[in-house]
């Protein structure tokens, strides 16, 4: 963790065996952490966006299945983390990364021995492996996507995307972070990515703690910069096998928008959030969250208390707006069904014959 710079906030930390969460919803006013000690305080934690972006909740899953492996007695406790892992992976449905760690984590119990301490040390191990994993992933990915920067680049994003959503750099930030690192001086316009602000409370604070200039627009203005922009970079909650890419709800309108404009759009995402078994964009479930996150924010009234209210998380891209996927594994392009199955299909194989073994059959 230490080739990472000082500037980066880190979302989720284990240590010692206690669990440590940056309550984002308090950003950019106060720092301030939360120390949940159960997988159903997590599962919470997760539910409000006190920790969010699909690696960082993915993490903090893996360690909400460590303190509860903690907390349960001994004859609770492989039945015990059972129903822990089924309402961590609820606590969000789009994003991949929570049932996916959720899942690996479940399966190092099955193999990780016969005593209730084996099995607390395989569960914590997993989840440090994890959280170890997304890091190299990230550092994996800047390095890909910033190659990509020209000089002074001109970078429009959506949501937030650096290391309060994902451990390391982030993701799509990662690259802003590296081709800063690099001497590249890029400037980003961040869309303040209504209703929770992700954008403006968090991707300015991140940037500006990382002396990185940024400019914050009204969502509703990124097509009067887009003209400006050398580059749409976006993260990624769920990508189907045929490319198409559930994201921050806003996301598909800057797709639109950059191919109107004839500039690239990519989407920075690590390998983690690629998933097999959605074949395409239909079969992804896009969380819809209370409309009182519309009609107020933070206690203000913004419309009158009975408006009805569709208030979706997240959209869909399709893969045809996509100019290309910038991965750990490096840069993916169309067309997708091709390349992205082929850099990623030894690890699905993989998971495929670990559920397998799990289930006590034989392998495909
Ligand atoms: O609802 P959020 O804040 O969890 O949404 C986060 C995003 O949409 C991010 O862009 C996504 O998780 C990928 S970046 C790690």
């Amino acid at each position: 963790m230490n080739r990472l710079p000082g500037y980066l906030f880190r979302a989720v930390s284990f240590e010692r065996n206690r669990l440590r969460i940056l309550d984002q919803t308090q950003l950019p006013h106060r720092v301030a952490y939360l120390y949940p000690t159960s997988a159903v305080e997590v599962a919470a934690i997760i539910k409000r966006l006190a920790v969010r972006g699909a690696p960082a909740i993915g993490v903090a899953a893996a360690y909400g299945l460590a303190v509860e492996a903690r907390r349960l007695p001994v004859a609770r406790l492989s039945q015990g983390l059972e129903q822990a892992a089924r309402t961590l992976a609820a606590a969000r449905p789009t994003a991949v990364n929570l049932k996916w760690a959720v899942v690996r984590v479940m399966q190092s119990v099955a193999v990780g021995g016969p005593t209730p301490a084996a099995v607390r040390r395989a569960v914590t191990k997993e989840a440090r492996t994890i959280e170890a994993e997304e890091v190299e992933r990230s550092l994996a990915m800047a390095r890909h996507g910033a190659k990509l920067l020209p000089k002074n680049a001109e970078v429009l994003t959506i949501c937030n995307t650096g290391a309060l959503a994902a451990p390391g750099l982030g993701t799509a930030l990662g690259v802003v972070f590296q081709a800063h690192i690099d001497g590249k001086r890029p400037h980003v316009y961040a869309c303040e990515t209504r209703p929770l602000l992700q954008g403006s409370r968090l991707t300015t604070l991140e940037l500006q703690r990382a002396k990185i200039p940024v400019t914050l627009i009204a969502d509703s203005a990124a097509a009067s910069v887009i003209d400006r922009c050398d580059v749409v970079l976006v993260g990624a909650d769920r990508i189907a096998a045929n490319g198409d890419t559930a994201n921050k709800v806003g996301t598909r309108m800057l797709a639109t928008l950059a191919r109107a404009a004839r500039k690239p759009f990519y989407v920075v995402a690590p390998s983690s959030t690629f998933d097999p078994g959605t074949r395409n964009g239909n079969q992804i479930v896009v969380e819809e969250r209370d409309g009182e996150e519309v009609r107020a924010f933070a206690g203000c009234r913004a419309a009158p208390a009975r408006t009805a209210v569709f208030n979706p998380a997240f959209d869909v891209t399709p893969a045809r707006l996509i100019t290309g996927f910038i991965t750990d594994r490096g840069i993916l392009s169309p067309p997708y069904r091709r390349s992205i199955t082929r850099p990623l299909a030894r690890t699905w194989r993989r998971g495929r014959e670990r559920d397998a073994a799990r289930a006590g059959m034989p392998g495909p």
